[in-house]
């Protein structure tokens, strides 16, 4: 046996040389702030974010760690003023320099093997093949890469297919590998999926043979520098004036808000438009499996999850980060997203004293929403009874903000819905703004998000807080309706 084989088999992969998350290029709360360093430009970026080699068990002498020599030692000796875009000739130098290394540190490898670091440590320099004039390209929101023939890409919300192709499968494994290696992960046969970030933030899932039937899939959902505002969710006719000024109270007012809506119906975009509102003078904690918030306000501190490692440890969840969240003294916890048992403590975290506090989870509607909680707190195995769990919720939840991709692409805010109390075992709600669909006109939806006419019973909570709403937001008083 190899000792590539050996170190790989032993002691398995390390999942970063910090130990910790694919992270984006840039730190703190404003990921994205640098971008493309995959792709073409200069390699002095590349030179200047070498990886650290690891001084501390467990990761000493894994395969990680020899990599990270090689490649170390492969950046130190490359010309940094090389232009990284001519793609062949650099790859030819880089093979050069990658034997020369191997002989000088004496490292025996089987030919696949060295063909594999080979791939690898070229992955880190090169950028990402036929993806690159897609990432390049603002207009695209989301790329998806269906097996290496069939690539389609969102703009403007709607999907359509793209005349880029990858050569076969191997060339979308290089390009799969280029994007997670210099995360530290590694996806194959026995493990074929994996989440990981592209150095901008933009997020990837990648699954890939035996699983993915048609070929290696990729879906990346490219972070955007430029977050969606709420003066453009305005004029996209995502949301009426009137809601977005109850909504604005709602946050300073300090009530609970869960985001809901199907797979990319923009519950984050919502989510970072909401956590915009928030009094520039509290302390706000974001916790997200992988940082897409992009906060303004200065007084902000971001977590963000980790996945278990190759060996199946390591692994920090969304729970334990809000348990810990609770000693870090925050005025506001935003959670990315609530997808499992996690929302017991959320709920808890709402209901003791952490007002103000805001998630997102997938639903099809508010009340889908009510039951997703419901079901996803069971989860946590604390054999609650259900109606323990239902008035959990419905003192903890004031509303819920319900959006949907419309057949068109747009995507729309279709319900905001108060919760409002609990009659015997059921939660009560009360829609205070209800989108009402007129028509279809040349393909586009018809329609405006009105206010039901009814006041959330939270009203004290948001006067309290010296918000003095006009009744005609509501759809009542003045005789304007929206
Ligand atoms: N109001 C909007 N108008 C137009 N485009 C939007 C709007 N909100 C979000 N988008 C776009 O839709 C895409 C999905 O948005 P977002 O990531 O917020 O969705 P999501 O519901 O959080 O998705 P997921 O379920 O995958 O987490 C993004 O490209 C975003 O720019
Ligand atoms: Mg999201």
């Amino acid at each position: 046996m190899s000792l590539l084989k050996r170190i790989e088999q032993g002691q398995g992969q390390a999942p970063r040389s910090d130990g910790s998350q694919p992270k984006p290029a840039s730190s703190g709360s404003q990921p994205g702030a640098s971008s493309g360093e995959g792709g073409g430009g200069s390699l002095s970026s590349l030179q200047a974010r070498r990886v650290s080699a690891p001084t501390t068990t467990p990761q000493a002498g894994t395969y990680f760690d020899l990599k990270t020599r090689v490649q170390n030692k492969l950046l130190a000796e490359l010309d940094p003023s090389m232009d990284i875009t001519k793609t062949e000739e650099v790859r030819r130098t880089i093979m050069g320099l990658f034997e020369q290394i191997l002989n000088e540190e004496n490292i025996v490898l089987s030919r696949a093997e060295r063909q594999r670091l080979f791939e690898q440590i070229t992955a880190e320099i090169l950028g990402f093949g036929p993806l690159q004039p897609l990432l390049e390209d603002e207009s695209i929101t989301e790329i998806m890469v269906n097996g290496p023939k069939n690539i389609y890409v969102e703009r403007k919300g709607k999907i359509v297919r793209v005349p880029v192709t990858f050569e076969g499968n191997d060339h979308v494994m290089r390009v799969i590998d280029r994007i997670v290696a210099p995360l530290g992960r590694r996806i194959d046969e026995s493990s074929p999926y994996v989440d990981a970030r592209l150095p901008d933030g933009s997020r990837v899932n990648a699954v890939i043979p035996p699983i993915a039937l048609i070929g290696p899939t990729l879906t990346i959902r490219k972070f955007s520098k430029t977050p969606i505002t709420i003066e453009q969710m305005v004029s996209y006719g995502s949301i009426t004036p009137e809601a977005v000024e109850f909504l604005k109270a709602c946050v300073i007012g300090a009530c609970n808000i869960v985001v809901s809506g199907g797979t990319g119906s923009g519950k984050t975009t919502l989510l970072n438009v909401l956590s915009g509102f928030i009094p520039s003078d509290e302390r706000i904690l974001t916790i997200e499996n992988a940082a897409e918030l992009q906060l303004r306000q200065e007084h902000v501190v971001t977590l963000e999850s980790r996945p278990a490692n190759i060996e199946g440890r390591g692994e920090i969840t969304i729970r334990q980060l809000v348990m810990n969240a609770l000693r870090m003294r925050p005025d506001r916890i935003v959670v990315g997203e609530i997808r499992d048992e996690a929302a017991l403590d959320m709920l808890q975290a709402m209901n003791t004293g952490h007002d103000g506090s805001m998630t997102t989870a997938h639903s099809n509607s508010p009340r889908d929403t009510l039951a997703r909680l419901e079901v996803m707190t069971l989860m946590a195995g604390m054999e609650l009874p259900v109606r323990a769990i239902r008035e959990q919720i419905s003192s903890a939840v004031h509303v819920i903000c319900h959006q949907e991709r419309l057949r068109d692409g747009s995507r729309k805010i279709v319900n905001i819905t108060e919760v409002s109390g609990m009659e015997g075992d059921v939660i009560t709600t009360t829609d205070i703004f209800v989108y009402e669909q007129t028509g279809v006109e040349n393909g586009k939806v018809v329609g405006r998000l009105r206010p039901t006419g009814l006041r959330p019973k939270f009203m004290e909570k948001i006067e309290a807080a010296g918000i003095h709403l006009p009744p005609s937001i509501f759809g009542v008083g003045s005789g304007r309706r929206y």
